[in-house]
């Protein structure tokens, strides 16, 4: 017997011209096994919109995971059951956002979302619902301010797909190398550093023997090798014995680093166990790397990247989406050729490879002109907010130019797109026979304050932890110091018009 067909409600549509079209735009969800794209300027409503999609997925108990980059996203645990006045009020008060929090100002910012959802005919009954049957998790790779995660256990704890699948385990293997190499402050690029190639080559021979290839014993290999060569060298003339015992002396200095301890505790990284239902409840995993810096972003999204491939490649086909990937800015990680951040890779291979399995990959970004668009060619779905320059708009409009139905003017468009207003978006789905239309994307049902301090991340793990009836009590708390929280946008009003200056 086939599962019903399940859709998106996004929200409000329109047709190019403004004129009206309904209130309710549902994409069924399977269009989106092939990948999506969401662009525009900043503040034009692309977390808000992917944060709708995941709230979608997850209401139709889609599994989610949401790399966020901004700190946004972890906004999701702010889903709160009900307006009850106590549930704003214990928020409030715990995340220190209002020392002395009034009756008055949790009965504002309830009365406030109330309103603002009720005009999307959300109300407490979908907010409950919502709370049941979802399980919330936010892991911050390097950081205890949400759950900790094991990035290097793909190297320290030896994966089972090393008997099964040699070359996701190697791709893996290489990306977990090349955090070390970067945590040590040495050249993490696979292509052109030795300690590279001498790590990979005696962490793989433990692995292919059923060993974990742990820091501690990859200190021993170094200071006497298990092997005679290197490729055609002697260990030796490859990497001379006094630059090996250096490089292990580095490993155990990092070993006793307290920072370091962060990335090595911790879960697994277990792609499967993320998406798996828990309690009946549908699992969504926001991996948050907000507080960490750009090169660590890309080399610790490298290592869960390929991780989430590795598991796609476990999945047997399918075309109904049972998985859906967001990438929350994904400036810098998914460049155009020559440039190779270790997210491109399996980013690329994902979106080439990850539909046949029923997974989604939505990228969004607020710079069109640092996407390699031979990636996206065949982007099932494109979302375009307000871009204000022109060399933003026509990169995007010959991106998509190849997807457009015949006759429709990409002109049209880019106009169409200078006008747009925020949080309103040409939505070209090329599953649908019709061509662009306008979204207004609903009101998230998730409290989008912003970027959140760690004590209001922890409040709100709390929280949830406890409307989840989670049984594992939440990691002590770690002195490591967050960055500032930047500050939030103001709401803007719901009824919006579709153009900045309507004619
Ligand atoms: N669907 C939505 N529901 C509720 N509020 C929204 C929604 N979309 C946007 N907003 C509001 O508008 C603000 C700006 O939108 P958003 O953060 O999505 O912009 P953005 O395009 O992601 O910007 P940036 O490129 O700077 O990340 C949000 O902080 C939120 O307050
Ligand atoms: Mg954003």
């Amino acid at each position: 017997m086939s599962a019903k067909p399940v859709s998106f409600n996004l929200g409000a549509w329109r047709q190019l011209s403004g004129a009206l079209g309904g209130n309710l735009l549902r994409i069924p969800a399977h269009h989106l096994v092939t990948h999506s794209v969401v662009v525009g300027m900043t503040g034009s409503g692309k977390s808000g919109l992917v944060t709708v999609l995941a709230e979608e997925a997850l209401r139709t108990r889609i599994p989610t995971i949401a790399i966020d980059v901004k700190g946004d996203l972890p906004n999701l645990l702010l889903n709160f059951p009900n307006f009850e006045l106590s549930s704003y009020g214990a928020w409030l008060e715990a995340s220190g956002e209002c020392m002395s929090a009034s009756e008055a100002d949790a009965a504002a910012l309830a009365t406030e979302r109330r309103e603002a959802l009720a005009t999307w005919a959300i109300g407490e009954a979908q907010l409950q619902q919502f709370s049941e049957r979802t399980h919330l998790r936010v892991i911050t790779p390097g950081s205890t301010a949400g759950e900790s995660l094991h990035v290097l256990s793909s190297l320290e704890r030896r994966s089972p797909r090393w008997d099964t699948d040699l070359e996701s385990a190697r791709a893996a293997l290489s990306a977990a190398v090349s955090l070390v190499l970067r945590l040590l402050g040495r050249d993490p690029d696979p292509a052109k550093s030795k300690e590279h190639v001498l790590l990979s080559v005696l962490a793989e021979r433990r692995l292919l023997a059923g060993e974990n290839a742990d820091i501690p014993s990859l200190m021993q290999d170094l200071q006497s090798p298990p092997v005679d060569e290197i490729g055609a060298l002697p260990v030796n003339s490859f990497f001379k014995r006094s630059d090996r015992l250096n490089l292990a002396a580095s490993l155990n200095t990092l070993l006793a680093s307290p920072t370091f301890t962060s990335w090595r505790q911790g879960a697994a990284l277990d792609v499967a166990e993320w998406v798996a239902p828990r309690n009946g409840r549908t699992p969504a995993v926001v991996l948050s790397v907000a507080h960490l810096d750009d090169e660590e972003r890309a080399l610790v999204l490298g290592v869960l990247l390929e991780e989430v491939l590795s598991w796609v490649r476990t999945l047997s086909g399918s075309r109904r989406l049972r998985a859906l990937l967001i990438f929350d800015e994904v400036y810098g990680f998914l460049p155009p050729h020559p440039a190779n951040p270790p997210t491109k890779r399996p980013l690329v291979a994902l979106m080439k490879q990850a539909r046949a399995f029923g997974v989604g990959v939505v990228v969004a970004t607020q710079n069109p002109m640092d996407l390699d668009y031979r990636a996206l060619s065949n982007a099932g779905l494109w979302c375009i907010g307000r871009l204000q320059t022109d060399a933003d708009r026509e990169r995007v409009l010959d991106g998509l130019s190849a997807s457009l139905p015949r006759g429709e003017s990409a002109r049209e468009l880019d106009r169409t797109v200078a006008r747009l207003a925020n949080r309103w978006f040409v939505v070209r789905n090329a599953h649908a026979s019709s061509g662009p239309i306008l979204l207004q994307p609903r009101h998230a049902m998730s409290w989008l304050r912003g970027p959140m301090t760690r004590t209001e991340l922890r409040a709100a793990r709390v929280q949830r932890a406890v409307w989840q009836g989670d049984e594992q009590p939440l990691a002590p708390e770690s002195k490591v110091e967050p960055k500032p929280a930047e500050t939030t946008q103001k709401e803007e009003n719901h009824v919006k018009p579709a153009f900045q200056h309507q004619a």
